[in-house]
């Protein structure tokens, strides 16, 4: 008889499926996060979204509803959403334990219920207890808002069926499961599982739900990376879980552009947002230090200044170390050897640090510039003027190439008082009459010395 399979591989990071263990998943490329778990059993079909066979439609007998976008009652996650919440959406917000998931979404119950919605918070960490002691750290809340503890998704399905709230939480997709897949909570089948689930009853009765999701690198349970492609629009929560702001980042939003950012700081009354990012993130700047340089990216759709830090000192042993935080290491490296080459540093006998202050991760080549900038300044040990902002893509000769939006990115430095922009000598000429903000335009990095 043919022996039936009844194992399979999973990859706890990205969901790869495979019939034998791999020490490294051909789908992500990460290492040793093969884990072994049933596979689920033949699916019935499913009867819940329409019934019959449905007819194609025209494009323009689709109604849409005008009050289609809600408020979260947080600009900076409206614009991260891409203008609001979306009816029948399904958000997956995920970040480190303990960064904020619960809370900010507590907060939006509470500003959806004062808008007279009804919203179910179900939660399979925490018990009503809890969450009321946390729901009084953050305010009065109304009779909009209803809690549920409940882990078993068919109970929990029943209960949105029967409530049909405008948005309801599930926090988190890892403590939920299924009775009919066999594998444990928070593997990767009961987590593809139970946001399938979610899917269709969020898509059926035009609830939207948002989704917790841990990221989590030890252990069997599945990250949130197992569901992106499922849901709607992902959203990561970054930052220092012991400093005190929060940055939420769109990764993937079918209803409005990626990479958005949004900036919220974490008080004793729950989160509250940044309005004004550079000037968060500038906070507490050095005065005359060398190696410090701020310079502009564009995240989404907005122009932050960040400081860029370099530490280059005298390495002690053969091999000089190099760290780059919260920007790209592979690129760090390339700029220095940039330098060494073309403007004959000898950083090979240097140990370099770079950090983006702030806790942020800025990875737009646009920073380059100011990476370049700040090593300059660390190694000849000599401040640059506080009042200088940089941003331009250097490439292998050392030449300053052109980056988008220079003139948003100018007009931001200005707005916050910077007096000089460095920037590249074609996204220069691009700019016209700004005015109360010196614009210098190089063409390559060799000129950058005659400047600082
Ligand atoms: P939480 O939302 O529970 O994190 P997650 O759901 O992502 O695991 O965040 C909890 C942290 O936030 C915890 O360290 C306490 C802190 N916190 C505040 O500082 N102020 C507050 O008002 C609240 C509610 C939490
Ligand atoms: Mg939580």
């Amino acid at each position: 008889m043919k022996k039936v399979k009844e194992t399979a591989f999973f990859c706890k990071e990205c969901g790869y499926e495979s019939s034998k263990w791999l020490g490294q998943c051909p789908g992500c490329r990460e290492w040793n996060t093969m884990v072994e778990e049933p596979v689920a059993g033949k699916k019935k079909p499913d009867s819940r979204v329409g019934t019959g066979r449905e007819k194609p439609a025209l494009l323009r007998d689709i109604q849409t509803d005008d009050d289609e976008r809600l408020s979260t009652g947080f600009k900076e996650l409206d614009r991260v959403l891409g203008g609001g919440i979306v009816r029948g959406s399904l958000v997956l917000i995920g970040g480190d334990p303990g960064i904020g998931k619960s809370t900010i979404l507590l907060q939006i119950c509470k500003n959806l219920a004062d808008k007279g919605k009804d919203v179910l918070y179900i939660s399979g960490e925490e018990s009503l207890k809890q969450i009321k002691l946390r729901a009084d750290r953050i305010g009065e809340f109304n009779d909009g808002l209803k809690l549920l503890c409940e882990t078993n998704l068919e109970n929990i399905e029943e209960s949105l069926r029967e409530m049909k709230p405008y948005a309801a939480v599930i926090d988190s997709i890892q403590t939920m499961y299924r009775e009919d897949v066999a594998s444990a909570p928070g593997s990767v089948s009961q987590v593809r599982e139970s946001t399938n689930i979610l899917m269709q009853t969020a898509k059926s009765l035009g609830i939207a739900i948002f989704i917790v999701g841990h990221v989590t690198k030890e252990g069997v349970v599945a990250g949130p990376r197992v569901l992106e492609h499922m849901v709607d629009t992902v959203l990561y929560f970054e930052g220092d879980r012991h400093a005190s702001y929060r940055i939420l980042r769109g990764v993937k939003n079918r209803f409005g552009s990626t990479n958005e950012i949004g900036v919220f700081e974490m008080m004793d009354k729950g989160l509250k947002e940044v309005e004004n990012p550079s000037e968060y993130m500038l906070n507490g700047r050095p005065e005359n230090a060398s190696g410090s340089v701020v310079a502009c990216s564009i995240e989404g759709t907005r122009p932050v200044l960040v400081e860029i830090q370099a530490l280059a000192c005298r390495t002690s042993f053969g091999m000089p170390r190099r760290t780059a935080a919260g920007t790209d290491y592979n690129r760090v490296n390339l700029l220095i050897a940039v330098l060494e080459k073309r403007l004959g540093m000898k950083f090979s006998e240097y140990d370099v640090y770079i950090n983006m202050a702030g806790g942020i991760r800025l990875n737009e080549p646009a920073l380059d510039l100011g990476i370049i900038m700040s090593l300059i300044s660390s190694y000849k040990d000599r401040p640059i003027d506080e009042k200088i902002v940089a941003f331009g893509e250097v490439g292998l000769s050392g030449e300053v190439r052109a980056v988008s939006m220079a003139d948003r990115r100018a007009g931001e430095a200005k707005k916050l008082g910077f007096e000089t922009c460095i920037m590249p000598m074609v996204s220069s000429q691009a700019i016209k009459n700004m005015s109360g903000i010196k614009i210098i335009g190089i063409d390559n990095i060799r000129e950058l010395i005659n400047i600082i």
